[in-house]
């Protein structure tokens, strides 16, 4: 079995952030989102991945490619991203005649792909998705269901949606898939979608199966995704201090601290949180479900419930919450007249005072 994993798109939900980064590369719990989709599939025992890229694809492949990983990983270029579907059709010269699973690189699935996957190997069945009961579906694409459990109907982001269950986005496919992904029109949305193209292998008689998630699942296209992805994942931190952390430090509860990295004075760490390496944290409270990535500074200041990403720095701002700190971030307190904020915010940023 093969796998393809998505790692294209422009992330238009996630900007200002996406301007520079490619959405699946946002770290969550200081590691790109991609990188929990790679795990899965090779912990499935899938050990030829192809990585579907498209406009940030030096930024994705360098991401990759500084880690090593217990599989042969290549590169499929999509050109115009085209949807979902298209992803598929640009695939198949890598995918050729074996089954594949395709996991959306922004998708994170606690329980893990393995057994899905295990189990659509023994199946015989052309097609098996994943469905997870959602409050929001008009969001995602939703299954219909029969008395049996059985597929009546697949429907991208529905008006009013036929049930609760939504598509998760990791689907496994035998090729038969190729026929679908030819034989669909554009959505309103002018995608190819791949949930049109199961859709048409079930009206073509062709045999698609469902299960319903147990644990948790997160697709982190927004912003408020990204931050809840990063609860659900800090709630299974394990407590590990690499760094220096000062007597008149408090730490409580799981907390992780990388190398190098030092707590300093009067400062309060409540878990589960990560403090990633070379950073340092001095007179703060860094409260519970808070990631600081790698060389981060933050002095002065109180966060919780907050991803602040790679090299940022936050200087006496006073107590942020529920926020995404962008790279090389500065922000801090001055005493400078006039009073008054000063702000350098990219296009589309968004700021609560
Ligand atoms: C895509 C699929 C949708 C699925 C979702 C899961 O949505 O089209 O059916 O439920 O991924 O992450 P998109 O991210 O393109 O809005």
């Amino acid at each position: 079995m093969k796998g393809i994993i998505l790692s294209g798109g422009y992330g238009e939900r996630l900007r200002p952030l996406t301007f520079s980064q490619q959405k699946q590369l946002i770290p969550v719990a200081n590691k790109p989102v991609l990188f929990y989709a790679i795990e899965d599939v090779i912990k499935a025992g899938i050990k030829d991945i192809g990585v579907v890229v498209g406009p940030n694809r030096e930024q994705v492949e360098e991401t990759i490619g500084r880690r090593k990983w217990n599989a042969s990983i290549e590169f499929i270029q999509q050109g115009e991203p085209k949807g979902l579907a298209h992803a598929v059709m640009v695939s198949q010269d890598f995918v050729g005649d074996n089954p594949f699973v395709m996991y959306l690189g922004d998708n994170i699935l606690k329980e893990g792909i393995s057994q899905h996957v295990a189990e659509f190997q023994q199946s015989g069945c052309d097609a098996s998705i994943l469905l997870c009961h959602v409050t929001n579906p008009t969001m995602f694409g939703v299954a219909e269901l029969g008395e049996n459990g059985e597929i009546v109907r697949l429907v991208e982001k529905p008006k009013v949606p036929p049930s609760d269950l939504a598509l998760v986005g990791i689907y496994m496919f035998r090729p038969s898939i190729f026929k679908a992904v030819h034989s669909i029109k554009p959505s309103w949305r002018n995608e190819l979608e791949i949930t049109d193209s199961i859709q048409w292998l079930v009206e073509n008689g062709y045999k698609v199966k469902s299960a319903i998630v147990s644990g948790w699942w997160k697709d982190t296209g927004k912003p408020e995704d990204i931050l809840e992805a990063n609860r659900l994942v800090l709630d299974e931190i394990e407590s590990r201090n690499e760094g220096k952390v000062d007597e008149k430090a408090s730490i409580r509860g799981r907390v992780s601290i990388g190398k190098g990295s030092e707590v300093e004075g009067k400062c309060m760490v409540k878990g589960p949180a990560i403090i990633g390496e070379r950073c340092l944290i001095k007179d703060s409270y860094i409260g519970p479900y808070t990631s600081i990535g790698d060389g981060c500074r933050i002095i002065g200041t109180e966060i919780e419930d907050s991803v602040v990403m790679e090299g940022a720095s936050l200087q006496n701002v006073g107590r942020i919450v529920d926020s995404l700190i962008g790279r090389g971030v500065n922000a801090k307190a001055t005493s400078v007249l006039p009073n008054g904020h000063r702000l350098i915010l990219g296009d589309y940023s968004q700021v609560e005072l």
